[in-house]
């Protein structure tokens, strides 16, 4: 049992208030609301096969550490295969279009996070044979970020505590929106959304639970990952691959995340890609975070010279 108030109303690109601000979210209220999505199914698509989403990812995957992580071209094929089978409702596709107009980071962020993921939930050994609605959250993890104003997510600077309280609250919002749209609150992909930034040493948000399940963190793994080696508008350069594996290194060992995810995180890196068992993390600290980094920084409102003026 959960409940939080969302200091956000939850609304659909197509301007439909699914929850409004100040709305107590409980279980059964995204119970409601997934009763509400299936009186409208909606039509699907193969995510991959959705505008210029297979061309963009192509385009990413060129890029070093990933060129490097999905060099093997057989992996690859397999993988695609198996991505292939994730169909979303045209409505979250449309979202995916907002973000490649309005956010790129966040666009791209997607999509790395969609491959990334899906290696990592295809090779976890949990005794369950994974699914399309395994693969889809990777891809569906960040839709609740459509909630947040544009100003935040993009942002070059120290958020203030009220934006910061905001964007906490996208993990929600995309627990909604997907609930909605594939009309079941239990579906795999709206609780990875809702969960992907809970930890298991209770430090993450928004509930701050402790109870992660194995596939919620493979993508949570994935969403630091990328995040780390990403361009970010919070700060002026990303973390090099060495010091983005270190970050995950320390995060495990301070408890944040399972130990798992970040050796199949190393794995992934190393020649010959040895199977996660195998895998000795290294605890040396070689690589160097980049400098100006603002993220998890908070200024006062009053202090805000990056808030915007209008
Ligand atoms: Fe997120
Ligand atoms: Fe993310």
């Amino acid at each position: 049992m959960f409940q939080c108030e969302m200091p956000i109303a939850v609304t659909t690109l197509d301007k439909k208030e699914l929850l409004s601000a100040g709305t107590i979210l409980t279980e059964q209220v995204a119970a409601d609301v997934a009763a509400l999505g299936r009186l409208q199914p909606y039509e699907e698509c193969a995510l991959l096969e959705y505008g210029t989403v297979r061309a963009d990812l192509k385009r990413f995957l060129a890029i070093p550490p990933y060129l490097e992580i999905f060099s093997d071209q057989k992996l690859v094929d397999e993988l695609l295969a198996q991505m292939q089978s994730v169909r979303l409702p045209l409505p979250l596709m449309k979202a995916l279009d907002y973000f490649r107009q309005h956010d790129f980071h966040t666009y791209r962020h997607i999509l790395m996070v969609f491959n990334l993921s899906s290696m990592l939930v295809k090779g976890l050994d949990d005794g369950r044979q994974k699914g399309e609605a395994d693969f889809m959250a990777g891809p569906s993890h960040d839709f609740g970020k459509i909630s947040v104003p544009l100003h935040i997510l993009k942002k070059a600077g120290p958020l203030t505590a009220h934006e910061k309280q905001v964007l906490k609250y996208h993990p929600l919002s995309g627990y909604i929106l997907l609930a909605y749209y594939l009309g079941d609150h239990r579906h795999p992909a709206a609780l990875v959304a809702r969960d992907h930034h809970e930890r298991r040493d209770g430090s993450g948000y928004p509930r701050g639970i402790k109870e992660i399940d194995p596939v919620v963190e493979m993508v949570a793994a994935c969403d630091v990952y990328d995040a780390l080696l990403s361009p970010r508008p919070y700060r002026p350069l990303s973390f090099d691959n060495r010091s983005a594996l270190e970050e995950l290194t320390r995060m495990a060992e301070n408890g944040n995340l399972g130990w798992p995810c970040v050796e199949a995180l190393v794995a992934c890196n190393r020649h010959g890609r040895p199977n996660v068992e195998q895998v000795v993390v290294s605890r040396d600290v070689r690589g160097t975070q980049p400098i100006g980094n603002c993220y998890g920084m908070v200024v006062d409102d009053e202090n805000d010279a990056n808030a915007e003026k209008n």
